[in-house]
């Protein structure tokens, strides 16, 4: 049995308000801690989305009621609200702003748009840009002209991460996380993974060449978070008429970076650091006294979507093989998850912020 630190998840879309046959903070917070997670973030192109006080009080209610693991909820960067989501930093993970096409409303295409986000919002607070290939190097652009951090989601390509390699070593106060799915697939996969639906290889940033692939792993060094990108759709969504761009992951994360650890791709210490250590740290998350996960190291089993929590119904991984499984996780003292079992009931969840 190995003993991991809760786990964090700094990427998580939970879909609520809005979208509860999707997830809602009940099922995605159950997901999260079937997948050894104990803390997450969620992100806000929701349905309103939250980029106010009345809908970060929304997403928080529902959270207080719904959650079975911790949380903190960001709010979104949008035309005219960076005074707004300034003064509500205290009780929100932070800044999201999305700054490349995506799912949902939140977008800000002229960067003159940015330049009030970057000057008002706290620098203790993380401001996590969705910026891709150019669109990228101008959010780190941002970061050194004001002198403070941007954590940039999910990189997938090549010239991202030797970008953002560069960036570190002239000092700029860059940090990234890396998604399994950029990870574990190429766009070589799309076929296999659509099986006939087109819309279930959809997700952004986009599955990308094996070369990119390949210098992820090569530059493990730059990364500093693993975080999901969870964003459920079911699968009649995805198999639909303009499916929504999206993967689910908190339930195949850990098991798939626990069977590269197997395989030595990387170090149970790199995944520790990646998944705990780092997020913690840029996301100045409150220690979880008496918090922690069992895992079976030995265990191989199949992935299956019906085997899940989260309600979107489908895996990109469906039947992959893997080794390592959540047999249990301990949040706060209380046995929160055991044998496939969620113990702890909607409301134990507490906010990161309060
Ligand atoms: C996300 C979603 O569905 O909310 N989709 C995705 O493909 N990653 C949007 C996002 O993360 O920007
Ligand atoms: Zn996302």
């Amino acid at each position: 049995m190995i003993k991991l630190p809760g786990l964090i998840d700094p990427h998580v879309h939970l879909r609520e308000p809005g979208a509860t046959h999707k997830e809602d903070f009940d099922s995605g917070t159950s997901a999260a801690l079937a997948g050894g997670f104990t803390t997450v973030l969620a992100m806000p192109n929701t349905k309103p989305p939250i980029f106010d006080k009345s809908t970060l009080d929304l997403a928080l209610d529902a959270a207080k009621q719904k959650a079975r693991c911790d949380y903190g909820q960001y709010i979104g960067a949008g035309p005219d609200n960076a005074a707004i989501a300034a003064s509500l930093s205290g009780t929100a993970a932070g800044l999201k702003m999305y700054l490349d096409s995506t799912f949902g409303e939140l977008r800000l295409d002229d960067m003159s748009l940015w330049q009030p986000h970057f000057e008002k919002y706290p620098r203790n607070q993380p401001i996590v840009a969705h910026s891709e290939s150019r669109t990228m190097a101008a959010a780190i652009l941002f970061a050194a002209m004001y002198d403070r951090s941007v954590h940039i989601a999910h990189v997938s390509l090549k010239e991202e991460i030797l970008v953002i390699k560069a960036a570190k070593e002239r000092g700029i106060k860059v940090t990234c996380e890396v998604g399994p799915h950029h990870l574990f697939l190429s766009k070589d996969d799309i076929p296999a993974i659509s099986n006939g639906h087109p819309g279930r290889g959809e997700v952004r940033p986009r599955l990308a060449t094996k070369e990119d692939v390949d210098s992820l792993w090569t530059n493990l060094d730059v990364i500093d978070c693993f975080a999901t990108d969870h964003a459920p759709h079911t699968i009649e969504e995805k198999d639909g008429e303009n499916p929504p761009p999206g993967f689910p992951g908190l339930e195949t994360a850990l098991p798939l970076l626990l069977t590269a650890v197997d395989l030595g791709r990387l170090t149970l210490d790199d995944l520790i650091q990646k998944m705990h250590v780092n997020p913690r740290k840029i996301f100045n998350l409150p220690e979880q006294p008496e918090t922690w996960v069992e895992v079976d190291e030995n265990a191989t089993y199949e992935i299956k979507a019906a085997d899940q929590f989260t309600r979107c119904n489908w895996t990109p991984f469906e039947g992959w093989k893997v080794k390592g499984k959540v047999t249990r996780v301990v949040l706060r003292g209380t046995e929160a998850f055991k044998d496939g079992k969620i113990l702890v009931q909607p409301g134990f969840g507490r906010n990161v912020r309060i």
